[in-house]
């Protein structure tokens, strides 16, 4: 196994799980059993994140933009949503992660939208990590939401023009109480970021990798944050100032 550096793991990771579609065609399968098997690599990524000593995990597991998929395909995801929930409850229970959520949860499938609560509800306690799943998220929608209600919050006179700054505008955003990414994954050999995280991931580490999402396993995610290690992260400075901290 490959080794990382426990005392320079990213505090956040995001990653936008993608392939399964392809990695079914490959099987000769249906896409359906290609999101199956991507739920069972959700499960060893949380409980590989979990071991490592991650703090906060995010999954993009359905987009805004995803509702125009067929419609069997979003039932399927829906009813896999449903048994990822039913299933991991307990285990993320013992694991002492809780269950948070970004996107627009109102638009799920409502049994889907009540199991979430509950899981939601039952795991708020929880301190080792935060799995926080992106569901009917668009981070386009997320800005638009933030921006409406800050002026909905100027006109209540709650909030200042000249008071907003990056930090108000990160309260306004779903992510509210999580720090930006720290490193973001992409599978399946894609490189773009389909409307995830706009504003978090402004000084993201990036990482792709072709690996099919169903194929990601726990030696993946420890390559990507041995990448991460070698990284100097720079925020606009130089390298200099970076080394003189
Ligand atoms: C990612 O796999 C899962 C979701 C977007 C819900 P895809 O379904 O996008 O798989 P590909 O990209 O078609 O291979
Ligand atoms: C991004 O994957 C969304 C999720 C992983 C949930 P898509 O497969 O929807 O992205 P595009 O369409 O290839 O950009
Ligand atoms: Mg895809």
């Amino acid at each position: 196994m490959l080794k990382i550096d426990k005392n320079n793991l990213p505090q956040h990771i995001a990653i936008i799980m993608d392939g399964n579609g392809r990695w079914a065609k490959q099987h000769a399968m249906g896409r359906i059993r290609g999101h199956k098997k991507g739920a069972q690599a959700v499960r060893t990524a949380v409980t590989a994140c979990r071991e490592i000593g991650i703090s906060y995990l995010t999954l993009f597991a359905f987009s805004s933009e995803n509702w125009g998929r067929p419609n069997e395909e979003i039932n399927a995801l829906m009813s896999l949503l449903g048994d990822y929930l039913d299933k991991e409850a307990s285990t993320l229970q013992k694991q002492e992660i809780m269950l948070t959520t970004i996107g627009n949860i109102e638009r799920l499938y409502p049994p889907v939208k009540e199991k979430l609560l509950e899981v939601k509800k039952l795991t708020e306690h929880n301190r080792k990590m935060v799995l926080n799943l992106a569901l009917s998220y668009g981070s386009r929608d997320e800005i638009i939401f933030a921006i409406k209600k800050m002026i909905t919050d100027n006109r209540s006179g709650k909030l200042d023009i000249d008071d907003i700054d990056n930090d108000t505008v990160g309260r306004y955003l779903y992510t509210n109480n999580i720090p930006d990414p720290d490193l973001l994954i992409r599978t399946s050999d894609e490189y773009r970021i389909s409307n995830f995280l706009l504003w978090q991931l402004a000084y993201t580490e990036l990482y792709f990798t072709d690996v099919l999402w169903p194929d990601f396993k726990k030696d993946d995610l420890l390559k990507a944050i041995a990448v991460y290690q070698r990284r100097e992260r720079r925020f606009g400075l130089t390298s200099e100032q970076i080394q003189n901290k």
